[in-house]
Parts: structure tokens; C-alpha cells; sequence
């Protein structure tokens, strides 16, 4: 009996050690997919970061917004064109706005960005470029403009209809617009909507300013690159771009210039000027033959700019910016004088082109709106201070060649037309004063090194002379990109 007890009890006690065994095994199974699945989470969640951090890196130098700031630096800017201004020490910025120059730091408690032994330009302003023809910066350069333009450029930007093909391309003019000096541009698109919109989209997103136009033309353009119904076209482009409600990007009124654009577009297009109360941008007495052309067009003006004033595309409450205006007549001078008519003076693209060379000197001493552009791709490069170099060096030309009276473009001066008076097609930009919006860049000049000691005016010019300069930081209305 007791035996027989026995054996049940034992019987029972390893069928429930056996329960337990399985019971203790199944839990422990349990605890290791559970932390397998934990340990898979955390491997994503790293995977994804990495990815994520690497593409911000590639598209995105480091945005950065922070409200209240110091700069500390070496700042260099130009009041009026005959003399660089530099100042060591402290600039408040409050929303973007410039609020004290101080020898000392006026705010221990803010952000600093101490920057001490740098130098420190306003951001640079391009009058004139055009977006569409970046990717052909530095080809077809054996030609003058017209030849330039119906074998390079409308083959080109016609292919801008495509979607894809647009995207692909203006998101690397975006990016690689970003990395340069330049924190605000006036820019040229295609005939095409929608490439348009995304094109002012990207600068959007990246906090430029800018001006944007889809460019209206509707004759003597190839037959692939021409527009039927040019004036609904605009004005459906300029609706959707209100409707989008940019902080950063506006429409231009943008005729591409007198030889394609029909008399009754052009007033059309004054008209819509009018209404929006947008901005105007063409091309100007850039080349003999297009100044031949013109005169063939339309015989009865006195002068080219006529062409744009009788619609009134040319100044006064309209703010219009001509590029170029090498060629321009004293008549014309007068009219873009009077009107108070900006010029976008572009000497790598009137070099490259053979258009000529722009009495630029006599614009920026007279007091004329003059400002730089590097009107890529007629000029091969996006680079700002390599349009100051081909502005100082092809005023020289000009001097030696063309009119000893007039000596050639200096230091301040190249300064002053890509910072001060290009900045005030924007408003209150381009120095560094007080109400001031700050648009700044940080130069580095660890490429350029050198063992000489040299002034801070030597240093601007040593590179603004070199290919290896970079910037190193970058501030738009306050808007640090990196
Ligand atoms: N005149 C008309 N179109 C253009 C253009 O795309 N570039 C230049 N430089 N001049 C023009
Ligand atoms: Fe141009």
C-alpha cells in the first residue's frame, strides 16, 4: 500500500517536474524571440537613422535655424562703391534682421558664432541667370549668341517639357547653387509651367529668394520651343504661384528679349506687370548682330530699350532688372537712368560670348542700378567672385583698348555691384547696417594658405583671384544653411 502510494507520488512528482521543465523551457524560448525580435527593432531603427543622417549630408548642408544670434568676425562690406568698409567684431541678428555692429559682444546669453578670425562678406546677389542652362556651363562657347542660342540653349531647355528630366536637373542647380556664395538670384526658367513651379518649389524648400520666370516667347523660335497661347500661359503661371503662397520665391515677368517676343505679347505682358504688380527681367543691347535684328523688327524705334518701354516693361513703378547692356546707346543709358532701370552686368557670359565689354566703370561711378550676374550658361560658371574677377579684369580691357578715360573696375567696386546695389533689387540687403536683412557668407580660406602675412583687403582679393576658395558658412535672412 505505501508502496503502491509511493510509486503514485513519485509518479506524480515527475509528471509535474516535467510540466515544469517544458513550462521553464517554453518560457525561456519565449524570452529569446522576444529579444531577437528587440534586437532586430534596434537594427532597423539604427539602419534607417544611418540612412537618413547620410542623405541629409548629401542634399542638405546642415540646416540649421536658431532665431536670436551673434556673429562674431571680420566684416566686410561696402557702403558706397570706392571703398571696402572692415570691421572686427559682434553682429546681434534678431529674426534675421541686422540689430548692432558692437566692438564687444553685446549678449553673452545668445547663441555665438564665433567666427574671429574669418572674413565675412554679405551674401552675394546674381541679377541674372539662367536656370535651365546650368547643365551645359562651359560648352558651346566657340559661338556667338545667336548661333549659341539655336544650336546649345532651345535645344535644351525645351527638353524641360520633360517632368523627369527637369527634376533631376534643377534639383542639382539647387544644390549646387546652395554651396556657392550667392543667397539670392534672378533667374530665368523655360516657356514651361511646370518645371517653372517645381524649379521655384526647391528654392522654396532650401529658404533662397529668389525670383523666378517662366520665359514667354512666341516668334522666331524653333518651331519644338515656342508658345501658342504665351499671355494665358503667364497668367496661369502667375495664379498657381499665388495660390502656392512662397515665402521665399516670386514670379517675374520674363519676355526673353525683343527679337522673341511679338509686339502684342509684349503688351500683354506689360499688362500683367501691371496688374500683379510683378517685377520685369530681359536681355539688353547685349550683342551688335541682336541690336541689328531688333532695328530690323522694329524700325521706327530710336533705340532698343523702346521695344520694352512702350509696354511698360522698362522701370520707373515697375522694378525691372536688363541684363547685359553693353551696346546701350546715350539715349538708352539715359532711359535706364531716368527709369531707374537695374542692369545685370554679366562679363564672363560677355567674354565667353564675344558680346563685347560692358563700360560697366562709367554705370557703378555714374550711380546707375548695376549689379553682377553670372547669366550661366553664357557664362560658364555659377561662381560668383569669378564673375568679380572677369568684371575688374575686363574692365582693364576696356581701358587699354576702348577708353583710357575710364580706368578700370577696382576691388570695392566688383564688391559693391555683387553685394550692395545687386542686394537692392531685394530691398534691405547687401551691407551690414542696422534694419538690414542678414544674408551673409563665411570665407574659408584654408585652400588658399599661405605663409605671408596679409591685410584683410589682400585676403578678399587673394580670393576672389583663387579657384580654391570655398565658403564656409552660409546665412540667408538669419537662415544659417551651413
Ligand atoms: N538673349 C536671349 N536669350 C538669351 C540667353 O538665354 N542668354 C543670353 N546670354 N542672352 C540671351
Ligand atoms: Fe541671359
Amino acid at each position: 500500500m505505501f508502496e503502491q502510494n509511493f510509486n503514485e507520488n513519485n509518479n506524480n512528482i515527475i509528471a509535474s517536474s516535467e510540466n515544469d521543465k517544458s513550462e521553464i523551457k517554453s518560457k525561456k524560448i519565449k524570452r529569446i524571440i522576444l529579444i531577437l525580435v528587440i534586437l532586430v527593432v534596434i537594427l532597423i531603427l539604427i539602419i534607417t537613422l544611418v540612412l537618413v543622417l547620410k542623405n541629409k549630408d548629401k542634399d542638405e548642408p546642415n540646416r540649421e535655424t536658431v532665431q536670436d544670434f551673434v556673429v562674431k568676425g571680420i566684416f566686410i562690406d561696402t557702403e558706397n562703391f570706392d571703398k571696402l568698409r572692415i570691421r572686427k567684431g559682434f553682429i546681434l541678428v534678431e529674426n534675421g534682421i541686422i540689430k548692432s555692429f558692437k566692438e564687444t559682444n553685446p549678449n553673452e546669453s545668445l547663441k555665438l558664432y564665433d567666427y574671429s578670425d574669418k572674413l565675412i562678406l554679405p551674401g552675394l546677389i546674381d541679377l541674372h541667370l539662367h536656370a535651365p542652362q546650368y547643365p551645359n556651363c562651359g560648352i558651346g562657347l566657340d559661338l556667338k549668341l545667336l548661333d549659341w542660342l539655336n544650336n546649345y540653349t532651345f535645344p535644351e531647355e525645351s527638353k524641360y517639357s520633360n517632368l523627369t528630366y527637369a527634376k533631376k536637373n534643377y534639383e542639382l542647380f539647387v544644390n549646387d547653387l546652395a554651396k556657392t556664395g550667392t543667397t539670392r538670384a534672378v533667374i530665368f526658367a523655360t516657356i514651361h509651367n511646370e518645371a517653372t513651379l517645381l524649379l521655384m518649389d526647391l528654392l522654396e524648400e532650401k529658404k533662397i529668394f529668389a525670383y523666378v520666370g517662366k520665359v514667354s516667347m512666341d516668334r522666331n523660335s524653333p518651331d519644338y520651343y515656342i508658345e501658342a497661347n504665351g499671355a494665358e500661359n503667364t497668367e496661369k503661371f502667375i495664379e498657381e504661384c499665388l495660390k502656392r503662397n512662397y515665402q521665399y520665391v516670386q514670379p517675374i515677368i520674363t519676355p526673353r528679349f525683343t527679337p522673341s517676343v511679338s509686339d502684342s505679347y509684349m503688351e500683354e505682358l506689360g499688362l500683367l506687370a501691371k496688374k500683379y504688380n510683378l517685377s520685369v527681367q530681359s536681355h539688353l543691347s547685349e550683342s551688335k548682330f541682336e541690336i541689328e535684328l531688333v532695328k530690323e523688327l522694329r524700325p521706327n524705334d530710336s533705340f532698343y530699350a523702346e521695344s520694352y518701354d512702350k509696354y511698360g516693361l522698362f522701370g520707373k513703378e515697375i522694378k525691372t532688372v536688363m541684363a547685359h547692356c553693353v551696346h546701350s546707346p546715350d539715349e538708352e543709358n539715359d532711359l535706364i537712368k531716368k527709369n531707374g532701370v537695374f542692369i545685370a552686368h554679366c562679363p564672363t557670359s560677355n567674354l565667353d560670348l564675344s558680346s563685347g565689354i560692358s563700360p560697366a566703370k562709367k554705370y557703378v561711378n555714374q550711380g546707375y542700378n548695376i549689379g553682377l550676374g553670372s547669366d550661366v550658361s553664357g557664362g560658364h560658371s555659377l561662381d560668383l567672385f569669378e564673375v568679380m574677377k572677369y568684371s575688374i579684369e575686363m574692365s582693364k580691357l576696356r581701358n587699354i583698348y576702348i577708353d583710357t578715360s575710364q580706368e578700370h573696375i577696382t576691388l570695392s567696386e566688383a564688391l559693391y555691384m555683387a553685394t550692395n546695389k545687386g542686394g537692392s533689387f531685394f530691398g534691405k540687403v547687401g551691407i551690414f547696417e542696422n534694419d538690414y536683412e542678414f544674408d551673409a557668407i563665411v570665407l574659408d580660406e584654408s585652400l588658399v594658405k599661405n605663409y605671408k602675412e596679409f591685410t584683410e583687403s589682400e585676403r578678399l582679393e587673394r580670393f576672389i583671384y583663387n579657384k580654391n576658395a570655398k565658403i564656409e558658412a552660409k546665412f540667408i535672412k538669419g537662415n544659417k544653411l551651413f
